[in-house]
């Protein structure tokens, strides 16, 4: 059943995200942003929080006056804070349904993301906790609404000797002391969430916390906008003696309070703990077939870090050597955190296919596809191909490189194949052209791999494509899986214009007589041995 939910909900966010991605360019398409644009919006909530605090008095007799000196007197200032402190807040609980509904719908939850995943469900409950208890400080008639609801909806769990909803509904009942501790509450808890939000991606390297700037002067300045547009405003003081009526809500953060009108307060629980129990069962609904994880071999490995610098996981660490090799480190995987993406094979100076084949191992390798079948398949798709031009796609298996009936070498991930290969390929004349064909740019199912990729093509990044390989004779095409048309559209199109190169420019950047680093012997040979 999820299945079906997840592509139906792709599908949607690649309609939505196709011209976002034309607007903004995919590094700045704000729907492939929407975790860092969750911690800008904490950012805006925390600085106008402290700013707010110094004209706020805490005090339950003062709290709405303060409100209201802010709002009025000092509207200017203090009062657009109120607002963008408001108006914040709400898209954070935006920016976290959003970024919930898209990371299961590309399925990026299961296997060794459940841990970003399950870290996701107590920020859902402390996002709504902080904006609750915000609403509460204001003391006007919403805030009456919100305390008598919630603590009428907390009184049903066995916590307090108590019940806390006496103290809402007469004069005279509150005490200063229960007001202070959910000012403190307002404070405190927005503090974990953020330590949560740290905790949410410690296991993914380089995560995105902070949008492109020109997304974050966009978002600010149409917050202050709207700031000064439609003031956030309190809802007339609390009346203690009469119970609220007709107030409005705000539907980011109160959306189940009119729910409580009609269901019991049990049933309320019921529903938010089914929905919470089955974000923390999501990861294993069902569980991800995970291939082996990424082995380390040290008589190839000399310590130099490439792959622990390229693993999207965290789950490459460089250790003292052990095997009295004369290298300071060497990498060392932790398999419960290895996705077997293959980015460190890629990233590897010994992967390199120009080896003899019994030599063909490397520095870290996927024992369930090894490099050496990586050159086998390679070889195997070459044989196939007939006509001209003929084409080798690289293609990523999560792409819609993967469907092409011919020529394709399926890849967890682009950037497993070493830049050597294409190398390897054009040198060896097993083709053409190479296309390296991965998932939808702004979507790249191992995140870095694209990025990877392009900055080894562009030589910004070990290990370079080497300068002798003829780059019109490469195509790279970025195109989600359910992109095929797309996808074979760009892919002939190459092909027609590789058709119109003259043969010189077809002609192998190796000469016959010249063998490239860690070359032994001919393709012809090791295909004779
Ligand atoms: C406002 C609250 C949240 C913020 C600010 C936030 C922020 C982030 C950030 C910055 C990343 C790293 C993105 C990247 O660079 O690839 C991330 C990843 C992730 N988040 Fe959240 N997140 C929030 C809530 C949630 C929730 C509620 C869930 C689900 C229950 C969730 C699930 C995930 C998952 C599964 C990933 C990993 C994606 C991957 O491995 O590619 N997040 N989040
Ligand atoms: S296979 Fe991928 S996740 Fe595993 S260690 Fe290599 S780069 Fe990291
Ligand atoms: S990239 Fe290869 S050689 Fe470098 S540390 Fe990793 S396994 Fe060792």
């Amino acid at each position: 059943m999820f299945g079906i939910v997840r592509s139906g909900l792709r599908r949607g966010f690649e309609t939505i995200e196709r011209p976002f991605d034309r607007l903004f360019g995919p590094e700045g398409n704000p729907v492939a942003q929407l975790g860092a644009l969750g911690f800008f919006f904490f950012w805006i909530v925390a600085v106008s929080g402290i700013y707010l605090f110094i004209f706020f008095d805490t005090g339950i007799e003062r709290a709405y006056q303060s409100v209201e000196y802010i709002t009025n007197d000092q509207w200017f200032h203090a009062g657009v804070m109120r607002s963008l402190h408001r108006y914040a807040s709400d898209l954070m609980v935006l920016m976290l349904i959003v970024h919930l509904l898209r990371e299961f719908s590309y399925d990026h939850y299961r296997g060794a993301r459940w841990f970003s995943w399950l870290t996701g469900r107590p920020i859902i409950w402390l996002l709504y906790t902080s904006g609750i208890t915000g609403y509460w400080l204001v003391w006007d008639k919403l805030a009456q609404y919100v305390a008598i609801a919630t603590s009428e909806l907390l009184d049903r769990l066995p916590i307090f000797g108590e019940p806390i909803a006496r103290n809402f509904i007469a004069t005279g009942t509150l005490t200063g002391r229960f007001f202070t501790l959910m000012v403190f509450m307002h404070v405190a808890v927005p503090l974990f969430l953020l330590f949560i939000m740290w905790v949410h991606i410690l296991r993914i390297s380089r995560p995105k916390v902070n949008p492109p700037r020109l997304l974050s002067a966009m978002s600010l300045i149409a917050l202050i906008g709207v700031s000064i547009w439609k003031p956030a405003v309190s809802q007339g003081h609390v009346d203690l003696a009469k119970a609220p009526v007709e107030v409005g809500l705000d539907w980011f953060y109160l959306p189940l309070y009119p729910l409580m009108d009609f269901w019991s307060k049990g049933a309320v629980w019921g529903l938010l703990g089914a929905f919470s129990l089955m974000i923390g069962l999501m990861p294993w609904l069902p569980p991800l077939r995970r291939a082996k994880p990424a082995e380390v071999d040290l008589a190839h490995c000399n310590g130099c870090a490439r792959c622990a610098e390229d693993c999207p996981y965290e789950a490459i660490r460089m250790v003292r050597r052990t095997d009295g090799m004369p290298f300071p480190a060497q990498a060392q995987v932790n398999a419960s955190l290895c996705v077997s993406c293959g980015i460190c094979v890629g990233a590897c100076p010994s992967s390199t296919p120009f080896r003899r084949t019994e030599g063909l191992r490397t520095g870290i390798d996927l024992p369930d596809y090894p490099l050496r079948m990586l050159r086998e398949r390679t070889l195997a798709a070459a044989a196939g191909l007939s006509g001209f031009p003929r084409l080798l796609v690289l293609a990523c298996e999560h792409g819609a490189g993967a469907r092409h009936p011919t020529g394709v070498i399926r890849l967890p991930c682009v950037a497993m194949a070493p830049p050597s290969l294409i190398d390897f390929i054009l040198s060896k004349n097993l083709a053409e052209a190479v296309v390296v064909a991965g998932c939808a740019e702004n979507a790249c199912f191992n995140r870095l791999g694209i990025v990877w990729t392009e900055q080894r093509f562009a030589r910004q990044r070990d290990p370079y494509l080497r300068a002798r390989v003829p780059r019109e004779r490469i195509a790279t095409i970025w195109a989600s899986k359910l992109a095929v048309r797309r996808f074979e559209r760009e892919l002939a199109a190459f092909a027609r214009k590789v058709a119109t190169f003259p043969p010189a420019k077809l002609r192998s950047p190796l000469p016959a007589t010249v063998r490239a680093p860690g070359e032994s012997r001919t393709l012809a040979e090791e295909r004779t041995s």
